[in-house]
């Protein structure tokens, strides 16, 4: 089993496409490596793409306010996105970006073997838990994939665009610390 490290080495030196060119740096995960909980979010943005850490931003800050609003620490969990380099003007990952990328997502989950993945947003949860998957419908719905409890949450930058929605993800929110607290008793 590789550790997080050598999988980051690969991840830095990554040129598998575009994006390896117009990258800062990779953005590669953040978090306790033996963490029961792992949030993977779409891509890095700018904020990301700089200092080389995911949800840093203006987005990354308000993630921070609802799991401090549930009681859970940053620190004890894993964050990482569905692509490790910041995609130009932040637009939507394309599928050939995604496919080159997955496989990094992959051996982090089979190395810190989380017991819930959260999904942050349309973009990680189409990827995740099933292409067709609606955001608005289906978030704070729960899946069992092999081992992981999956579900998937508002994108956090959805929630600064439409601050309505806040209630339903503070639900969410905690449902899952409910379950992350059952699944570690
Ligand atoms: N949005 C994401 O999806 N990921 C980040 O790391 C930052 C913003």
């Amino acid at each position: 089993m590789q550790d997080l490290e050598s999988i980051r080495k690969k991840c830095a030196e990554c040129h598998e496409c575009e994006l390896g060119n117009t990258r800062t740096n990779c953005v590669f995960g953040v978090g306790d490596p033996d963490a029961d909980l792992m949030f993977v979010g779409e891509a890095p943005g700018e904020q990301e793409d700089l200092s080389g850490e995911p949800f840093v931003g203006r987005a990354g800050q308000l993630l921070d306010k609802y799991l401090y609003a549930v009681g859970i620490e940053r620190s004890e969990v894993f964050i990482t996105n569905i692509l490790k380099c910041r995609p130009p003007k932040n637009r939507d990952p394309l599928p050939e970006e995604e496919d080159a990328c997955i496989g990094f997502l992959r051996e982090q989950v089979k190395t810190v073997k989380p017991k819930i993945i959260v999904c942050l947003g349309r973009i990680a949860a189409m990827r995740l838990i099933k292409p067709d998957f609606k955001i608005t419908k289906e978030h704070g719905v729960w899946y069992e994939k092999g081992n992981y409890l999956m579900t998937a949450v508002y994108h956090p930058a959805l929630l600064l665009r439409d601050p309505r929605k806040k209630e339903e993800m503070l639900v969410d929110m905690k449902v899952i610390k409910e379950k992350y607290d059952f699944l570690r008793q």
